[in-house]
């Protein structure tokens, strides 16, 4: 199968187990409506897609995965709905619906990705990887999540706003607020496929840098994309003078560095000969939404 018919059914597989999940899911309250209002508004799907093609690519059978699959995409979609908060960058717009906030008021959004995050660790931990397993990724987790993660991203890059900050300080907010789930979900599959610690280490490093690609690509379409396209406010980074690679090197040269940081994403796992995690990280660089 080529690298688009595989990420079609990858998709197609983790969308059905999340109907199941909603669909097993107590849906009577706010609260949960909220979650399932965020989650089942659609978005690329790209980190449980890497997740199934890293456990592929280690040699793992990828619907073995699809526990874990949700509960990375549970705290991608978390940390949506808390990024998009009036306090953090105040959207309107999400996966091309009005943000979990607008619709919901701000304190069911607040708690319904408190919600999300500890749901996701209860699916993990209920899944039928064996115990060692589940607390491995159970603490990459919560290490991808906390003061050196996700969060700790999301507060540099909201005190960044407003400053000239370098290269070296801008690349450190793209690696916690992005890079870092994308880390996780490649050492998720790999370490669901049972890989060794020298391949553990290669999955991880190509996630560093297909996020930091990643990143780059989605503050340039901020600037060259239209909502429409997006399903998300374009045009806000510059508003909100946020710190991005495109404000320290401009569109080319964001889109050049970006480049460089996918041949590094993809040096490191060239022995394994992964086709498609080659093939999605260049798709990922030409990406128009
Ligand atoms: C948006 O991620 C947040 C960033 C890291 C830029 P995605 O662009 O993967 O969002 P969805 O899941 O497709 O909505
Ligand atoms: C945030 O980056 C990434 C997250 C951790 C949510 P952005 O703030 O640029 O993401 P978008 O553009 O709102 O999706
Ligand atoms: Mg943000
Ligand atoms: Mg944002
Ligand atoms: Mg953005």
């Amino acid at each position: 199968m080529d690298t688009s018919g595989k990420i079609e059914s990858y998709k197609v597989l983790f969308e059905d187990y999340l109907n199941s999940y909603i669909k097993s899911a107590d849906n009577s309250d706010g609260l949960s409506i909220a979650c399932t209002y965020s989650l089942s508004a659609g978005g690329k799907r790209l980190r449980p897609v890497i997740v199934m093609l890293s456990a592929e690519a280690c040699g793992g059978n990828p619907a073995d995965t699809l526990p874990a699959c949700l509960a990375i995409e549970m705290i991608h979609t978390f940390s949506l709905i808390h990024d998009d908060l009036p306090a953090i960058d105040n959207d309107d717009l999400r996966r091309g619906r009005p943000t979990c906030h607008k619709t919901f008021g701000e304190a069911t959004a607040i708690l319904a990705g408190d919600a999300l995050i500890f749901e996701a660790l209860s699916i993990v931990a209920g899944s039928n990887l064996d115990a060692c397993t589940i607390s491995d990724i159970i603490r990459a987790i919560a290490d991808s999540c906390g003061l050196d993660g996700l969060i700790k991203g999301e507060y540099d890059d909201i005190m960044a706003e407003k400053k000239t900050i370098d290269l070296n300080g801008i690349t450190g907010i793209y690696l916690r607020k992005t890079s870092r789930l994308f880390e996780l979900s490649t050492y998720t599959g790999a370490r669901i496929a049972s890989a060794n610690d020298d391949t553990l280490d290669a999955m991880k490093t190509y996630g560093r840098h297909l996020g930091l690609a990643f990143q780059a690509i989605d503050d340039i379409l901020d600037i060259i994309s239209d909502s429409a396209s997006m399903g998300k406010t374009t045009g806000k980074d510059i508003l909100q003078e946020k710190a991005t690679i495109v404000k320290a090197l401009g569109i080319d040269g964001a889109r050049e560095w970006a480049r460089e940081q996918t041949e590094t994403a993809l040096d490191a796992i060239k022995r394994l000969k992964a086709i498609h995690l080659e093939n999605i990280a260049f798709d990922m660089l030409k990406r128009v939404n």
